[in-house]
């Protein structure tokens, strides 16, 4: 470690003559250019906010002159953006630092993200050679976090979740060439009793609807042709410039963009889902028919206990105004088993709901005790063997639902935008609007050769077979 330290800390002396010198090297690219070689590397747990916050982080760091390298071993700054939503996934984290207790000499070890701000401080105590923890809405002062560690500070923290601005950074390294990410608000203001993320990425933060297009528009010009807009609640986006917009308006200038041919978002909130939202995927095949709308339970009064703010029959009407709509729009969930309190009724109700619902697909989750969260306080937590239980029959169901679902799809023509080629299977890996994967085989590109690859192009597929999990079929030609 004090050699990492001893390195950055010589690149900082180093900057700071050159910066007394020139005037121009405030453009961080020229001022980099004579750092001198430091490499850095980045896991990431969790959701895509926390993949695209990597890339944003990757962004920067390249920008300040690292250069990022695929393996741990290879790294002077170690970087492990973390997710604490479950326990299961807060315990990962620290098993990777116990990786390096003993054989991390000479590298900086960083904590970002949602177990950074959870465990903050107490990180410092529990992995020693961690010498920064900063939680997502500390990212902006990221530079300032790296001068620090370079002058010698073994004990950085970014925790302070008093920011009203969401992460905006002109360098953002994206991991892929065709599909873009773009941030539309940060945070989340509600209070459902099971959830860390208002603890952990802070109040609602909205960006303009000028930066979101402008990105999307810088985008379609780099030839990015599919965009993802992430939020914790896309739904409650408001646009703080004296526009004004909401989502749904967002949306639909979205799909208007010049070379965007496809606009997925996530995640919704039930609450706050309008249907102006489904009139508009409704009026422009750009935007993809498939709407991600987590229900967490079929029973009211769990949802009630929940603090989610609608009833079942609420959550329906949203429900029914997909079904109604003139594109087949997919639909996907999550789904908690064994809340505090869940009586086996309460689960039949869950059960009878996705029989309703029919999803295309969805996560399932057995409930899990998270810090500061108001579910704690619940009485009638539930065993662990019980939530095992009552987990594996929800998949078990959705699984014959899929089955059935995919089914019906053999014999129709699909467009399916090519992210890969399969090399074991020989097939192209297709994905359609509704967010299906479609994988197949294509009679004049049997597989990617130099300068001549399907992946970020559309094709036209006949869907042939159907899993639980796939469409497989041969594209038309
Ligand atoms: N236990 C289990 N699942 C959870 N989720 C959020 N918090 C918890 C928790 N404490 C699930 C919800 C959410 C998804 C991202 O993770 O289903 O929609
Ligand atoms: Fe995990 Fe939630 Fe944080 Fe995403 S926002 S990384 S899902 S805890």
């Amino acid at each position: 470690m004090a050699q990492a330290f001893a390195r950055l800390k010589n690149v900082v002396a180093r900057v700071r003559t050159q910066c007394a010198l020139s005037p121009e090297v405030h453009n961080p690219i020229q001022w980099n250019r004579s750092r001198g070689m430091q490499t850095c590397y980045i896991e990431t747990f969790g959701c895509q906010m926390n993949a695209h916050d990597s890339e944003k982080v990757i962004g920067t760091l390249l920008s300040e002159g690292y250069t990022q390298v695929a393996k741990p071993d290879e790294a002077d700054l170690v970087l492990y953006n973390t997710c604490s939503i479950r326990d299961k996934a807060e315990q990962k984290v620290f098993h990777r630092l116990d990786e390096f207790k003993r054989h991390g000499k000479g590298k900086v070890f960083g904590v970002l993200g949602c177990v950074a701000q959870q465990e903050g401080e107490r990180i410092f105590e529990r992995a020693p050679h961690v010498s920064l923890v900063a939680g997502s809405a500390s990212y902006a002062k990221l530079p300032e976090m790296l001068v620090q560690l370079e002058t010698g500070n073994r004990r950085v923290t970014g925790l302070s979740l008093d920011n009203d601005q969401a992460f905006e950074t002109p360098f953002t390294k994206r991991d892929n060439p065709h599909r873009a990410y773009i941030t539309i608000i940060e945070g989340c203001d509600k209070a459902c009793a099971y959830c860390v993320v208002p603890f952990t990425r802070g109040p609602e933060r909205s960006r303009t609807a000028e930066s979101v297009l402008n990105e999307a528009r810088e985008l379609a010009r780099m030839g990015y042709v599919e965009i993802q807009l992430l939020g914790q609640n896309v739904n409650s986006y408001r646009d703080p410039s004296p526009l004004g917009w909401d989502f749904a308006r967002l949306l639909r200038a979205m799909g208007e963009v010049d070379g965007i041919r496809r606009v997925r978002f996530t995640t919704s909130h039930p609450r706050d889902f309008v249907k102006e939202i489904i009139d508009a995927i409704d009026e422009n095949p750009v935007l993809c028919n498939h709407v991600h709308l987590p229900v967490q339970s079929g029973s009211s009064s769990v949802l009630a206990r929940m603090q989610r703010l609608y009833t079942r029959d609420e959550y329906m009407r949203r429900i029914d105004w997909m079904k109604q709509a003139r594109r087949n729009i997919s639909i996907t969930t999550d789904i908690i088993v064994g809340f505090p309190g869940e009586t086996e009724a309460d689960f039949d109700q869950t059960l009878a709901l996705l029989d309703e619902v029919e999803y295309d697909s969805l996560f399932g989750f057995k409930y899990s005790r998270r810090p500061n969260t108001a579910a704690l306080e619940l009485a009638e937590h539930i065993s662990e063997d019980e939530k095992i239980r009552r987990l594996a029959i929800v998949l078990e169901k959705q699984r014959a639902i899929q089955i059935r679902r995919n089914s019906e799809l053999v014999g129709t023509v699909e467009e399916a935008f090519v992210e890969g080629y399969n090399h074991a299977t020989g097939q192209w890996i297709g994905r359609t609007s509704q967010n299906r994967t479609l994988n197949f085989v294509h009679p004049q590109h049997a597989g990617p050769r130099e300068g001549a690859s399907l992946a970020g192009t559309s094709c036209t597929v006949r869907v042939t077979r159907a899993g639980p999990n796939s469409l497989a079929g041969e594209a038309l030609i």
